[in-house]
């Protein structure tokens, strides 16, 4: 277990880290103080500067869907410590980890069951760093750079997907969202037209996203709408597929980051009509995290914050979360 003795950054032996010992609500998180982590041979240490509590992590907390838990364990969470993206500094590195050196600034997003990124320091594999971290961008703070993760990911990997070209529709509900306001985003970089759905009093931050045409679904069907599309975006998960599909051109895709209740038609549509229901999933984090490092750097990706909260008062954090009502992303800052 040799650590790179040049590259430690000054380490106390200390840290504090949002800990649970079983599945349920955001009251059952405290903060703890821990040994810092000693990486092994083949391990990055990672200060962690800022991270989000997202949708993502809201499910890994509660394990639920229960499905999930055939990941993050069955009757007990495996991970005490919750955490999926993160924005920080490589602490130290283990003897054999040759990607990474001490000092690197890097943004990374961990995969939707976690990685433990909710504490001052945690270890990855440098296999699994290699492919879900990324040097941050230049022209942004460890904050902003941790607004670009989790939502922005997910978001990305639909888009390099489906692959949109100038000229195209799109329908974005849900707009306001991580994953929402990604997409509209991404979207106008590739010229497509859009037509966002959000609540009233969200219209002017939609407007300056990019988006052209914009639906109060609080006053409006929006599934009513006159226009077709090459693509509906549910990224906020409240519809479904047979709502949808009078939306959509003769050969246009619908997807839902609410997989449940659209996973039949993700198999069935392809066997019928032009009209189909597809997940892009997170075929690669770094894929998606080399998209949006671009946009950002080229003043075309502006990641939304709502709140921030210091590690302390992560609990309230996940309450607002889960109330799902957040816009755009949550913020976890771990120096405060
Ligand atoms: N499958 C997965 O692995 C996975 C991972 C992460 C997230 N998700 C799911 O993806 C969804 C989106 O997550 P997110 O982090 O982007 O955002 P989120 O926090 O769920 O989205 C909040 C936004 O959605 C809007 N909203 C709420 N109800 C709405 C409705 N009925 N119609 C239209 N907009 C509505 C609200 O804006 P307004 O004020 O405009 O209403 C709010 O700003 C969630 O359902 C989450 O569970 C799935």
């Amino acid at each position: 277990m040799a650590i790179h003795a040049s590259s430690l950054l000054n380490l106390d032996s200390k840290m504090k880290a949002a800990v649970r010992s079983k599945y349920g609500l955001p009251g059952n998180l405290s903060i703890k103080e821990l040994e810092i982590p000693t990486p092994n041979d083949n391990e990055v240490l990672i200060r962690v500067h800022a991270s989000t509590v997202n949708r993502s992590d809201c499910h890994v907390l509660s394990g639920r869907p229960l499905l999930m838990r055939l990941f993050t364990g069955l009757f007990e969470p495996r991970s005490s410590i919750i955490g999926s993206d993160f924005t920080g500094e490589i602490a130290a590195t283990g003897s054999n980890v040759q990607l990474f050196k001490t000092g690197d600034k890097i943004m990374g997003f961990g995969g939707g069951f976690g990685c433990g990124s909710h504490a001052q320091y945690f270890t990855l594999p440098e296999t699994k760093a290699a492919k879900t971290i990324l040097a941050m961008p230049v022209n942004i703070t460890y904050e902003e750079a941790a607004a670009c993760l989790e939502g922005a990911v997910y978001a990305a990997s639909g888009i390099l997907q489906f692959k949109p070209i100038a000229g195209q529709k799109a329908l974005v509900y849900g707009a306001t969202g991580a994953i929402g306001s990604s997409y509209v985003q991404f979207l106008k970089y590739y010229q497509v037209y859009i037509t966002a759905v959000c609540s009233a009093e969200n219209i002017p931050l939609v407007k300056s996203l990019g988006a052209d045409k914009i639906i109060d679904y609080k006053k409006d069907d929006f599934t009513k709408d006159n226009e077709r599309y090459d693509f509906v975006f549910d990224a906020v998960g409240k519809s479904s597929f047979i709502k949808c599909k009078k939306l959509l051109k003769e050969k246009g895709i619908y997807t839902s980051s609410n997989g449940a209740i659209n996973l039949l038609w993700v198999l069935i549509t392809p066997l019928f009509g032009k009209k189909k229901v597809c997940f892009p999933g997170t075929k690669s984090i770094k894929e998606g995290l080399i998209f949006i490092k671009a946009l950002v750097e080229k003043g075309n990706f502006k990641p939304v914050i709502d709140r921030k909260y210091p590690l302390q008062k992560i609990a309230e954090a996940y309450e607002y979360v889960a109330a799902g009502q957040k816009i755009g992303n949550v913020i976890i800052t771990m120096d405060a």
